[in-house]
């Protein structure tokens, strides 16, 4: 399928939406979740979750290209309902440069403190930092409290900068600013890489924390992506606990009137 970005064979491309599924899991993903998925092209993780028989919860994505959401939508959606794909014309200069939607007026087109899960898979490895900055506020504003963001990027720090630069899958030969890096000078979305403690301020400064992040192997890491894997929370507490806090309240209720029952038959 022509509007496939990597113009990934089926079997690779199946394989890649299940390896996102179940990195989603790894991130927090629970069955019941509303997912967000920013930036989902033709719905590789949507395809992922339809087929995912344990997830019954519910899934928006977004994408700056008309594209490949107008065929998520026809030909996704109708298999189930649950899964919804909506355009954001906002200006990217690799997948939209002619976009209409400033950083100023930027909003995803989702409601406030919806969603359980939100992922940016290879995402923010095409953006420069002041849009990553406005996705994480609308991350922040879109999650409910506890809520989990699974996001790629390429990262690096005064530990692996030499690497970054020379020997890894990208060379970050390049230099934007003081913490950004990229990799072919007429293309500087093509992969564009952060300075990790920059990286780590502005999830802070969006009201939102580092979980976990794992090194990828393109810059010779773990894994177990090939990118990084940023794991970030809304601080609060999840909703899944709330039930649960619900019934141990009930339960010590009913302890307690038991306990004055008593108290009241022994006096
Ligand atoms: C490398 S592709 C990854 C697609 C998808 N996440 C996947 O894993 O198959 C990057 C995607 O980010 C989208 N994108 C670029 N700028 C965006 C923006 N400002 N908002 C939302 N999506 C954006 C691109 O259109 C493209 O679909």
């Amino acid at each position: 399928m022509n509007l496939r970005l990597m113009q990934d064979s089926d079997p690779t491309f199946v394989d890649g939406s299940r390896n996102q599924v179940q990195r989603l899991y790894r991130a927090g993903l629970v069955p019941k979740h509303a997912v967000l998925d920013v930036g989902c092209s033709v719905g590789r993780t949507a395809i992922g979750l339809m087929a995912d028989s344990q997830f019954q919860g519910t899934y928006v994505g977004f994408d700056v290209m008309p594209k490949q959401v107008g065929w998520a939508r026809e030909t996704l959606t109708p298999l189930d309902t649950r899964f919804t794909f909506r355009h954001l014309d906002m200006r990217n200069d690799r997948y939209n440069p002619n976009g209409s939607v400033e950083r100023a007026d930027l909003k995803f087109p989702v409601q406030d403190g919806r969603f359980g899960m939100a992922c940016l898979f290879s995402v923010f490895t095409p953006f420069y930092k002041e849009d990553i900055a406005l996705y994480l506020s609308e991350l922040e504003r879109t999650l409910r409290p506890g809520g989990r963001i699974l996001a790629t990027w390429f990262l690096f720090n005064d530990e692996n900068r030499d690497v970054v630069q020379s020997q890894s899958a990208y060379p970050m030969k390049y230099q934007l600013d003081d913490v950004t890096l990229y990799n072919e000078e007429a293309d500087r979305l093509r992969a564009i890489a952060f300075d990790e403690t920059f990286v780590r301020e502005m999830v802070r400064q969006a009201g939102l924390e580092v979980v976990k992040v794992a090194f990828g192997t393109w810059a010779g890491g773990p894994g177990p992506d090939f990118q990084d894997e940023v794991y970030l929370r809304k601080p609060g507490r999840s909703a899944p606990q709330l039930p649960a806090l619900g019934r141990a309240r009930r339960k010590a209720g009913r302890i307690l009137i038991r306990a004055g029952h008593r108290l009241a038959s022994d006096n």
